[in-house]
């Protein structure tokens, strides 16, 4: 008998770029390839528990109350109605794709997928605005602030905009399947938290208008489908040259990536991976001098090169 036989449902939510440049907390697409699998079934008894993890699943609580995925299934299943809402249970096995702490919405990929998983066995009646509100019951504990960047990424798919947090209101576009994210991750890790920690509550009106104009023409260029464009608009004044100084060698790498050919890079979410822009002919390239650039500073890492996903969140069984 398979497992969707026993009644497991299985789920894959896709690892994600926030910010893309100028779209601090606001801007996402989702990558192919890369995230986190989340298999889950109903049982007698009540509440969430999870019964394995494996995968990059270091230093993550198996604690459901205190893991992602686990609080983001938690807040589904309160949503459910009367009886249904105190007698549900279920338990989940965690497969992690992508580790804690990369910048490549590894949190929110866990926290979209549990809550998708309990959508999807007790056929719940949340729409996505409401399963990013559950699944931010879960991010909130990796990153210490409610902003859903990812977590919209992960679930629909493309290009998202969160417009706004309260409520969660979202806008996703398509992007254009010829291009490339580059992502290079050295061997360290940021806590989101310290990395949001650094930023300033004050900025300049000149730096604020810099990166509205070009998180404007990044959306111009997914409609447009231009990855040139795309990429010319990856331009942060804000958020970028502050946590920059947390990234050993971050110029140097930026600027290997621009001299190989791709079209624009900047810290993908809160670091320290990066991500460049790139078109299937530059990624390789693009990929192994960011590589070589890091190494320079003493920073083994490794690369991925994705397509963007435009499907989001979905189930594989
Ligand atoms: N927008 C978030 C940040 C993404 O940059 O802090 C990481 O969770």
């Amino acid at each position: 008998m398979t497992e969707t036989e026993q009644g497991w449902v299985k789920v894959f939510a896709p690892a994600s770029i926030a910010n893309l440049g100028p779209g601090f907390d606001a801007l996402g697409v989702a990558l192919e390839g890369l995230g986190d699998t989340i298999q889950a079934r109903r049982t007698e008894t009540p509440g969430v528990r999870i019964v394995e993890m494996t995968g990059e699943k270091e230093s993550i609580p198996a604690d459901p109350a205190q893991n992602c995925a686990g609080r983001a299934a938690e807040s589904v299943l309160k949503q459910l109605k009367g009886k249904a809402a105190r007698e549900a249970g279920l338990e989940m096995k965690l497969h992690k794709g992508l580790p804690q702490g990369s910048g490549l919405g590894s949190s929110a990929a866990s926290a979209v997928g549990g809550a998708v998983a309990a959508h999807l066995l007790f056929g719940s009646a949340l729409g996505s605005n409401t399963l990013i509100e559950a699944a931010l019951e879960g991010e909130v504990l990796a990153s210490g602030g409610r902003h859903a960047d990812n977590l919209a990424a992960s679930l629909l798919g493309g290009f998202t905009i969160v417009r706004s947090h309260e409520p969660i209101d979202v806008i996703r576009l398509e992007l254009p399947s010829a291009m490339r994210f580059v992502v290079v991750l050295p061997g360290m890790e940021i806590r989101t938290s310290y990395a949001r920690s650094v930023l300033p509550e004050m900025i300049p009106l000149k730096d604020a208008a810099g990166n509205w104009a070009n998180t404007a023409a990044l959306v111009a260029a997914v409609a447009r489908g231009n990855v040139a464009d795309f990429g010319r608009a990856v331009v942060d004044r804000i958020v970028e040259p502050v946590r920059a100084k947390l990234i050993p060698g971050f110029a140097d790498v930026k600027k290997a990536a621009l001299e190989t050919g791709a079209h624009g890079c900047s810290i993908s979410g809160a670091g320290p991976a990066l991500f460049a822009v790139a078109t299937a002919e530059t990624a390789e390239r693009v990929a192994l001098a960011m590589q070589a650039a890091f190494q320079r500073h003493g920073l083994p890492s490794r690369h991925f090169v994705c397509p963007p996903d435009n499907r989001g969140a979905r189930r594989l069984d």
